[in-house]
């Protein structure tokens, strides 16, 4: 299985910060945001892994990550989105790098807790079909919506005024090759993107969407207030891991 992380995109939800650079590139905690997911990939096995970027500061993203050694990676692919076309749009320029494998999609503003390592199992077991990661939120109207019912997604509305649910579609999603031609038939929706929520719709209406909990917490960090709460989950998680990591006095005052 090969990964994909979408980083393209104009970040306007986090402008000021992001006019002299790319969303992506932001601080969360100790390290820059496209960390995280990249990490999230080489943690579940994904070793062969593509960054779809886009904006101005695309050469940016290889000076920080080359070939992903950081990673312990020999290579990284990049490529890049032209304006905001939306997350399908994005990933329709996977299509050559996939080569008919299935893939784990992750978008470049999402962080989680713990490893999706379970479900790129069960999904590399499944025979075709998309998987989705789902969670439950206290704001569901700023995601996508899916209703489950009888343990089957039956509907998932993006950012709906009145959610049907409170379980949202996180931005981690297994796909198998079909992806490509769901997207060709997609149509830009009314904010002119093409909806990531289209093509899960599309494999719902195929009766091949399989979907997990995600455990641990999951967090965006595409606003002000999602990119503050991200460096605060991942800082708590860095300190658990690594106490040490806590300054002291003695390492404040000793240089
Ligand atoms: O975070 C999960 C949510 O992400 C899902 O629940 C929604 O269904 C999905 O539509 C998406 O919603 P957002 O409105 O939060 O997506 P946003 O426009 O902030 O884009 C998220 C990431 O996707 C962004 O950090 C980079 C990538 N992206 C986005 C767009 C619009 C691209 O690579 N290209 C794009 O054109």
């Amino acid at each position: 299985m090969k990964g994909v992380v979408l980083a393209g995109g104009l970040g306007k939800r986090l402008e000021p910060l992001t006019r002299i650079t790319n969303k992506h590139l932001l601080p969360v905690y100790n390290r820059p945001m496209i960390y995280y997911p990249i990490q999230t990939l080489v943690e579940a096995g994904i070793t062969e892994i593509l960054i779809v970027t886009g904006g101005n500061n695309a050469g940016d993203f290889l000076r920080l990550l080359g070939n992903g050694q950081e990673f312990g990676l020999k290579h990284l692919d990049y490529t890049y989105q032209r304006g905001e076309g939306g997350i399908a749009e994005a990933l329709s320029l996977a299509e050559h790098f996939a080569e008919r494998d299935k893939l784990v999609v992750i978008l470049g503003d999402n962080i989680i807790e713990q490893s999706i390592r379970p479900s790129v199992e069960r999904f590399t077991a499944q025979p075709q079909g998309a998987r989705l990661l789902l969670k439950e939120v206290e704001d569901p109207w700023r995601f996508g919506v899916a209703e489950v019912r009888d343990g089957r997604i039956v509907s998932i509305e993006e950012k709906p005024k009145a959610p049907k649910s409170s379980s949202v579609v996180t931005g981690i999603y297994l796909y198998d090759a079909q992806v490509f031609d769901l997207i060709r038939t997609l149509q830009p929706s009314g904010r002119g993107e093409l909806e990531i929520t289209d093509v899960n719709t599309a494999y719902l209406r195929k009766g091949q969407l399989a979907y997990d909990v995600l455990e641990g917490w999951w967090t965006d960090a595409g606003l002000p207030e999602t990119l503050y709460r991200a460096t605060t989950l991942v800082r708590e998680r860095e300190l658990k891991r690594q106490p040490a990591h806590r300054p002291t006095r003695e390492a404040l005052t000793s240089a």
